[in-house]
C-alpha cells in the first residue's frame, strides 16, 4: 500500500519509500563500520519496528544476529505513561553481546527509557539506539540516539510500522493521519 492508496486519510506525505530507503542504506553504511567484527545483536520492538528490522538489516554488509521483544505501554489512549510490561521477552542472552535497539519512533522515549533499563541491567558489552523517527517535540525524558532516521513535527503519522488501530503499518510512505480518521 502506498500514499495514494489512503491519500483521503492522509493530510501531508512526511517520507516517501524512496527517501526512507535511501536514509536507511545511509545508516547501515555507518553501522557496517561502527560494528565490523562485532557481531551486532539487533533487538526489534514488536509490532512497529517490523519494516525498519528488515530493510536496515538487509542494507547492512556485515552479519548480525535479530531478537524481538513485545512491550505494552500502560497509558491513557494514544499518552504514553512510562510503565511498561514485557509481553514477550528475548530468546538471546546479552551478556557481552554488543546490542542495537531497534525502534520505529521515539515519541516521549517513555517506554524506550525503561527498555533501556532493563536491556542494561543485562550487561550486554554495549547497548546503543537506532530509531527510524523521532518527535523531538514531544520527548519528555533524554535519550541518548546513536542512529537516528528523521525528526518529525509532533502530529500523529502512520506507516512503515507505525498504525492506527491497526491500520497502515503496511502503508510504505509515511505521513500524517487526517483527524477525520480518529475524531
Ligand atoms: P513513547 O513511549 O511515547 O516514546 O511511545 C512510543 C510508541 O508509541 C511507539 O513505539 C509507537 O508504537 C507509538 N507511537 C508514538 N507516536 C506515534 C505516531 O505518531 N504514530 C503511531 N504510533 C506512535
Amino acid at each position: 500500500m502506498d500514499a495514494a492508496d489512503v491519500a483521503a486519510d492522509l493530510t501531508e506525505v512526511l517520507y516517501t519509500s524512496d527517501q526512507i530507503a535511501g536514509r536507511l542504506t545511509e545508516i547501515a553504511a555507518q553501522i557496517d563500520q561502527d560494528y565490523a567484527d562485532k557481531d551486532p545483536l539487533l533487538v526489534g520492538v514488536l509490532n512497529g519496528a517490523v519494516m525498519v528490522m528488515a530493510d536496515l538489516t538487509r542494507a547492512l554488509h556485515i552479519h548480525c544476529a535479530m531478537d524481538w521483544m513485545a512491550v505494552s505501554s500502560y497509558g491513557m489512549g494514544t499518552h504514553s505513561s512510562g510503565v511498561v510490561r514485557i509481553l514477550k521477552d528475548l530468546s538471546t542472552d546479552l551478556v557481552g553481546r554488543h546490542v542495537i535497539v531497534v525502534e520505529d519512533i521515539i515519541d516521549t522515549g517513555l517506554t524506550l527509557s525503561y527498555l533501556m533499563q532493563n536491556l542494561a541491567s543485562r550487561n550486554p558489552a554495549s547497548l546503543k539506539i537506532m530509531t527510524m523517527f523521532r518527535k523531538p517535540d514531544a520527548l519528555k525524558i533524554d535519550i541518548d540516539v546513536t542512529y537516528l532516521g528523521f525528526d518529525l513535527p509532533n502530529q500523529f503519522v502512520v506507516g512503515y510500522g507505525l498504525d492506527y488501530a491497526g491500520r497502515y503499518r503496511n502503508l510504505t510512505d509515511v505521513g500524517i493521519l487526517a483527524e477525520h480518521v480518529y475524531s
